[in-house]
């Protein structure tokens, strides 16, 4: 496995966005909402560096087939009830690929009567996007290639592992 961002780097580059995302919002509240599993561990690193009001959320989004076929389904698992009413959202995932998720997303929450929804991920992979869509902030960007750590998993596994590193084909669990 290769890394490609280290945990030190990872940690700059939050804390770099805690900054700007607190002057960007100054005299605000801001709900962040995270996106299950992947954004778990930013999450919680970035919040730490938001020197706002903040609250957070979290809801599970599942795709399917959004890959491989025009017909995609983006399952949102949404427990929050009325709380976007009138509140700054963030919405906080590990990466923005195709953009499918979270354009779904996105569109879930305008229908609830926020003030304002931005995008923060992790990573900006933009070299498969489909949709319209840019993250507002994002902490690297990366080419094609599959990464796992940081959040970022491949079948559950690596999940954990500190620093976000490049997939190779003999670190799959079945590889020889
Ligand atoms: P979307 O294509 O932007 O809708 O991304 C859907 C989801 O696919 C992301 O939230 C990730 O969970 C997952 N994903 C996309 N690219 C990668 C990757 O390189 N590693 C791990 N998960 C990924
Ligand atoms: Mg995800």
């Amino acid at each position: 496995m290769k890394i490609l961002f280290t945990n030190r780097q990872i940690a700059q580059r939050v804390e770099e966005l805690g900054k700007e995302i607190t002057s960007d919002y100054q005299g605000s509240e801001l709900l962040v909402i995270g996106v299950l599993k992947g954004g778990f561990i930013f999450v919680s690193d970035l919040v730490r560096h938001l020197d706002l009001p903040v609250r957070v959320e979290f809801v599970r989004l599942s795709s399917y087939g959004c890959s491989d076929s025009p017909q995609c389904e983006v399952k949102i698992s949404d427990d929050t009830g009325d709380i976007m009413k009138g509140k700054h959202i963030l919405i906080v995932d590990d990466i923005m690929d195709t953009g499918k998720s979270i354009v779904a997303f996105k569109k879930h929450l305008e229908s609830k009567g926020p003030a304002s929804v931005k995008i923060c991920t992790m990573i900006n992979k933009k070299v498969r996007r489909t949709q319209d869509v840019e993250p507002d902030y994002y902490g690297f960007t990366i080419t094609d290639g599959f990464i796992v750590g940081y959040g970022l998993d491949f079948a559950e596994d690596y999940r954990a592992l500190p620093e976000i590193c490049v997939l190779e084909p003999s670190d799959r669990r079945d590889a020889p």
